[in-house]
């Protein structure tokens, strides 16, 4: 689809499966964070390419979805137990649709009001590589448990801000990336790829048998989240009927959340895994040393969301190149 330029645009089937996969993560990490002692200091969600928080037939975008998670959840947020929502957008037409929006929502965005509620809600016009780190300082959620959603066009963002959240110590952030926008311009060498994969070799996709080149970027951009400190990293594979590709990236920095062994995370994967008629087997081993393993194998031929879950690449040696087992 080309990018849209109009305020508000159709839904994709990619768009509503990510919507999904977000749902089930807000449901799971609102509840989760807000009920853990770092809910004290405040939580933060945030989005560096907010949208204008709904689509031509009136489904909610991503803030929208947040929000309802969190005033919805189990505990939902109050002025002991503050969530930030943090909201950068681009296009001055769509951030005055998404204001409105939030503010029939919320029933006003009085800053006090909202307070009182537990809330605060900052969406600001501007380019999210400037906007999104100024909000982040001037509501102190740096070193908080934060949930950053970068929902770009499919051109993922810098590594250098990537690597900046994942220098938080609580940091969670999901990137959405096209691997088309990578696969075809691999041999320009002012292509901006070497901005968004920083030290990783994302060039030698050209070297790839084509039914390879989109899990090359796959694997590639994980790494570039590894290198950007982001301790875990998951994937999700969404395939629309034509078996477009987009991927939802996954990273999560040190600090843990809630307990070790069940963060909102885990509990999507297994959600979302448990959805599936279908378990496909892995077809080349790839998912060996995964927790949890999911394949990303599935046949292209229906919509669906695979994950995985890995730990860092620990090896100068396979940081920056593929390999079967890490
Ligand atoms: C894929 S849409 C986001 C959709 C939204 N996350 C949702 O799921 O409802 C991308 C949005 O980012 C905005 N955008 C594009 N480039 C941007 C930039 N550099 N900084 C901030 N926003 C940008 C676009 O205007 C568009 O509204």
């Amino acid at each position: 689809m080309p990018t849209p330029s109009e305020v508000l645009w159709d839904r994709e089937l990619h768009t509503a499966a990510k919507h999904k996969v977000y749902e089930t993560y807000f449901n799971a990490w609102f509840p989760i964070l807000l009920q853990s002692r770092y809910a004290r200091g405040g939580i933060t969600y945030a989005e560096g390419f907010a949208g204008p928080g709904e689509y031509a037939d009136r489904s909610p975008g991503s803030p929208l979805i947040a929000l309802r998670s969190a005033l919805q959840c189990a505990a939902p947020p109050t002025p002991r137990r503050p969530v930030n929502f943090l909201l950068a957008e681009r296009d001055g037409n769509r951030l005055y649709h998404l204001r409105g929006l939030l503010e029939s929502e919320l029933g006003s965005l009085d800053p006090t009001y909202l307070r009182s509620r537990g809330l605060t809600v900052d969406a600001r016009e501007g380019d999210c590589e400037t906007v999104l780190p100024r909000l982040l300082s001037e509501h102190q959620a740096w070193h908080k448990p934060m949930l950053v959603i970068l929902d770009t066009w499919g051109a993922a963002v810098s590594f250098s801000l990537l690597r900046r959240i994942a220098g938080s110590k609580s940091a969670e952030a999901i990137v959405t990336i096209q691997p088309q926008h990578f696969v075809r311009f691999a041999t320009d060498p002012e292509h901006f790829g070497d901005n968004i994969f920083g030290p990783v070799l994302w060039r030698d996709v050209q070297h790839q048998a084509t039914p390879h080149k989109a899990e090359y970027i796959r694997s590639q951009y994980r790494r570039t989240l590894n290198e950007a400190a982001f301790r875990y990293v998951l994937d999700f594979q969404l395939a629309d009927e034509k078996s477009n590709l987009l991927y939802l990236v996954y990273g999560k920095s040190t600090r843990t959340t809630a307990s070790a062994t069940e963060t909102p995370v885990t509990r999507t994967s297994r959600r979302l895994q448990s959805n599936r008629r279908h378990r496909p087997q892995p077809s080349d081993g790839s998912s060996r040393n995964m927790l949890p393993a999911y394949p990303t194998s599935a046949p292209q031929s229906r919509r669906y969301a695979t994950s995985r879950c890995s730990r860092p690449c620990t090896s100068p040696a396979r940081r920056l190149r593929p390999s079967n087992d890490c």
